[in-house]
């Protein structure tokens, strides 16, 4: 089963809390928060003490995306604001094991995400230690953006590093996710679906979660009889 995590990116910062738990009660599994220092992206969002503020409204769970150098300085004011999963870039650090390893101390499930321009040779040793792994399918900073075509093959590669070696990691996507192309990274191994304008743009938000839900590839990385390669 996939989980849908719409951006809160797209939401209206004014009602945030609102927000939050409109799309929880929409139907949404996980809460995707991103987190932007204006270094690492051209863009500033928010930190811990909005987190902690909005913690309250939903028991989803808030799957927070830190698009920030030096991830290390912001792990524990995360876990305690209420994350559930951290995911940082691996871009942003020369030390992601270490990452890795200080995100389960702080009692959190650890994610790395990578860069469209980033090869997924980057975090193949990492895999097995990580609970999820991001692979952007636009540029990180803004909402909006179109989806990036190429990236399917590097979801299909990892989907494949994922089942030959038995480990027990998500595959994220998060991009330009609506109802054509959640069909095309279901198909090629996602089971984590972030979407911002998507959800937030619609008029209704339990319809969108359900359309991109409905879009689904039910076998996933298998051919046309459904057959697992
Ligand atoms: C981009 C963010 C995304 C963004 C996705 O830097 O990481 O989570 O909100 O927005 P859409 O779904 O509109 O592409
Ligand atoms: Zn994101």
């Amino acid at each position: 089963m996939i989980k849908i995590a719409p951006s809160i990116l797209s939401a209206d910062f004014g009602h945030l809390a609102d927000e939050v738990k409109k799309v929880a009660d929409a139907g949404a599994e996980y809460i995707h928060i991103d987190v932007m220092d204006g270094n690492f992206v051209p863009n500033l969002t928010f930190g811990a003490p909005v987190i902690q503020k909005i913690r309250p409204v939903t028991g989803a769970v808030f799957d927070v995306h830190l698009m920030v150098e030096h991830p290390e300085t912001y792990i524990e004011d995360m876990a305690n604001a209420g994350a559930d999963i951290i995911t940082f870039h691996v871009e942003a650090t020369p030390h992601a094991h270490r990452v890795i390893q200080q995100i389960h101390a702080a009692g959190c499930k650890a994610g790395i995400a990578l860069n469209p321009g980033t090869s997924l040779a980057m975090v193949e040793e990492l895999v097995e230690y990580a609970d999820m792994v991001l692979i952007m399918t636009v540029n990180p900073g803004f909402g909006g953006q179109e989806f990036i075509g190429s990236m399917l093959d590097k979801i299909h590669m990892l989907s494949h590093i994922v089942a030959d070696q038995d480990f027990d990691c998500d595959i994220e996507v998060d991009g330009g996710i609506n109802e054509e192309t959640a069909h095309a990274v279901t198909a090629a191994g996602a089971n984590v679906l972030v979407a911002g304008s998507a959800v937030y743009g619609a008029a209704d938000a339990a319809k969108a979660i359900a359309a991109i839900r409905a879009a689904e590839e039910p076998h996933g990385c298998g051919d046309e009889e459904g057959h697992e390669h």
